[in-house]
C-alpha cells in the first residue's frame, strides 16, 4: 500500500518539481557534482565555503586561474534528457567580466560533436553565451549587440536563469528580468551568428566554475542551484 502512495505521488509530481536542487548545505557530495576540467587542470580549484552563502551557510567556490588550463568546473550530469532544459543558480562574482573571453557555465554538447561545449560567460564586458564548435558568440558583439546583454554585478548574490529550448532556443533572465541579447526569438536583432546554425544543443551536463581563453583570473561562488523541465525562478 506504502509503495503504490509513493507510486502514484512520484506519477502525480508536478512539472515544477526541479530535477536537481542543490544548495551545499550538507557539504559537497564529490560523486553527485563531480570537478570538470577537460584535457588539463593547473591552478583552479573548487571548495566548500561557509563564509558566503545564498541561502543556509554554505556555497560552492571556484577559484579560477588564468589561461585554458587554469579552468575547472563543479556540476552534474542529472539534466532532463529531453524537452525543455531550465537552469537556475545563484551566483556571486569577484571580479567583472572583461574584454576578454571567458566562461563560467560549460555544457558538453553532443549536438556539436564529441568535446565540444555550449558555454556561458563574459565577453566585451558583458554576459554572452559561445558555442564551441563554431565560435559564434550570442549577441553578436557588435555595439547593438553588447549594448543588448547586461554586466555582471560583482560582490553579491545574483539570480541566473536560462532556458534551453527543445526547440534550439535560448532565453535568459538576471535577477527575474530578461536579457534582450540572450534569446535567440524573433525580437533579438542581435543573434545572427547565434542563428545561422541550426543546431539544437543537447547538453549532457551544467558545470558551474571559470574558464578564461586570456589570463583572466576570477572567483565565483555559486548557490542553490536547480535544474528542472520548467522555470524555478528565482525564489
Ligand atoms: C523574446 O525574448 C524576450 C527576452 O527574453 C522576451 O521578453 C519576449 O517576450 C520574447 N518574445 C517572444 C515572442 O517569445
Amino acid at each position: 500500500m506504502l509503495r503504490q502512495i509513493a507510486l502514484f505521488a512520484l506519477a502525480a509530481l508536478p512539472g515544477s518539481l526541479a530535477q536537481v536542487t542543490e544548495g551545499f548545505e550538507n557539504g559537497w557530495d564529490q560523486t553527485a557534482w563531480p570537478t570538470y576540467a577537460l584535457d588539463c587542470s593547473q591552478g583552479g580549484t573548487v571548495a566548500l565555503d561557509t563564509s558566503t552563502a545564498h541561502s543556509g551557510k554554505a556555497s560552492i567556490k571556484v577559484t579560477g586561474a588564468g589561461g585554458y588550463c587554469g579552468h575547472i568546473f563543479v556540476g552534474t550530469t542529472k539534466v532532463p534528457s529531453s524537452g525543455d532544459i531550465y537552469v537556475r543558480t545563484w551566483l556571486k562574482a569577484s571580479k567583472a567580466l572583461t574584454d576578454s573571453h571567458v566562461s563560467f557555465i560549460t555544457m558538453p554538447d553532443s549536438a556539436q560533436g564529441a568535446k565540444k561545449h555550449l558555454r556561458i560567460g563574459g565577453q566585451s564586458k558583458i554576459l554572452m553565451y559561445n558555442r564551441e564548435s563554431d565560435d559564434a558568440t550570442l549577441p553578436d558583439l557588435s555595439p547593438n549587440g553588447i549594448a543588448a546583454s547586461k554586466a555582471l554585478p560583482t560582490g553579491s548574490w545574483q539570480c541566473f536563469e536560462y532556458k534551453l529550448g527543445a526547440d534550439g532556443s535560448i532565453d535568459t533572465w538576471l535577477n527575474g528580468e530578461a536579457i534582450a541579447g540572450l534569446t535567440t526569438n524573433s525580437s533579438n536583432t542581435n543573434a545572427a551568428q547565434w542563428t545561422r546554425s541550426s543546431l539544437k544543443p543537447k547538453i549532457t551536463g551544467v558545470y558551474f566554475g571559470w574558464e578564461s581563453y586570456g589570463g583572466d583570473t576570477n572567483t565565483f561562488n555559486y548557490d542553490d542551484i536547480a535544474i528542472a523541465s520548467t522555470r524555478v525562478g528565482c525564489t
